[in-house]
């Protein structure tokens, strides 16, 4: 009885972690897209990276500034890896303040990305590892370790989200997402089906220019991901063979001991 017990418990709570929970948070629904840099092998998708660079370019920069990223990293292995002449043409569509001239000048590969404080919107340059997209099950956040923290998906989520209803509160118009806290975002739906013309001529439906844009800021917030996961796993592969070589050598040290015929 006992053991049926544990064991329909353990099958439960197996069901809410591989995702029927995922999303947790009561209303808010964050779909668990699948990135290509999932997993502990996972890397950036480069043609991704470069289209979602676009969607940046050419949609949220007018509001959203990246002013942790430089520009030259752009060139990156691993990243959207443009070559050095294009990432100085490319570097070209912004202009920064310089202190030196004590004016703006037109921006070079060693200069961050511009902040942008315009209207007050936040800078997205942290913003994939800021939110996390899965807090189940019960809101333990045990879902993370095997989902991911889900920043990515969040931002996909929340461009992919409104519903349309627009409400005004206090002077501001807020529209109704499915993916922010709380259900209404003060942002209007920034992205639409073929906004941007991708130059793979990749699909750009809303569905996937919010893909790439979310895999271009995971990048933008974690450049280095795939050397940590390649260190995470080594650790872990290396424990697993230091385990099976102390099993052994604890079995032949105590060898003579369990087997001696007295
Ligand atoms: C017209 C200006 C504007 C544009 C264009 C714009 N945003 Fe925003 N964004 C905002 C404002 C304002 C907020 C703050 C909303 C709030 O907190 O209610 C915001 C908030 C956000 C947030 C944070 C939501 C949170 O959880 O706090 C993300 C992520 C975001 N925008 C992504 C994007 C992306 C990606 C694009 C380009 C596809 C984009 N935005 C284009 C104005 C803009």
């Amino acid at each position: 009885m006992f053991k049926k017990l544990t064991l329909s418990a353990i099958a439960a709570l197996a069901l809410s972690m591989s995702g029927a929970f995922a999303a947790g948070g009561g209303e808010q629904h964050i779909e668990d897209y699948q990135f290509s840099f999932e997993g502990p092998f996972g890397t950036f998708d480069q043609a991704q990276l470069q289209r979602g660079l676009k969607v940046y370019t050419e949609v949220c920069a007018s509001c959203h500034g990246l002013k942790y990223v430089p520009i030259r990293t752009l060139a990156d292995e691993g990243g959207p890896h443009y070559s050095e002449d294009q990432v100085r043409a490319y570097a070209k569509n912004f202009e920064v303040y310089d202190a030196d001239l004590e004016d703006f000048r037109e921006a070079k590969p060693v200069d961050h990305f511009p902040e942008n404080t315009a209207v007050g919107a936040p800078d997205l340059s942290m913003m994939a590892k800021a939110r996390a997209g899965f807090h189940g099950p019960y809101g333990t956040g045990i879902s993370q370790l095997i989902n991911g923290m889900g920043g990515a998906e969040y931002i996909a989520s929340l461009l992919t989200g409104y519903t349309g209803k627009e409400k005004e509160e206090a002077g501001v118009t807020l529209y109704e997402n499915t993916a922010f806290p709380g259900g209404w975002i003060s942002m209007a739906p920034p992205l639409s089906d073929g906004d941007v013309d991708f130059d793979d001529g990749h699909s750009n439906d809303l569905h996937h220019e919010s893909m790439d844009i979310a895999a271009f800021l995971m990048w933008a917030a974690e450049p280095k991901m795939m050397a940590r996961q390649y260190a995470g796993f080594l650790g872990v592969f290396i424990l697993v063979i230091l385990s099976v070589l102390l099993y052994l050598t604890n079995k032949r040290i105590w060898a003579p001991i369990k087997y001696k015929k007295s």
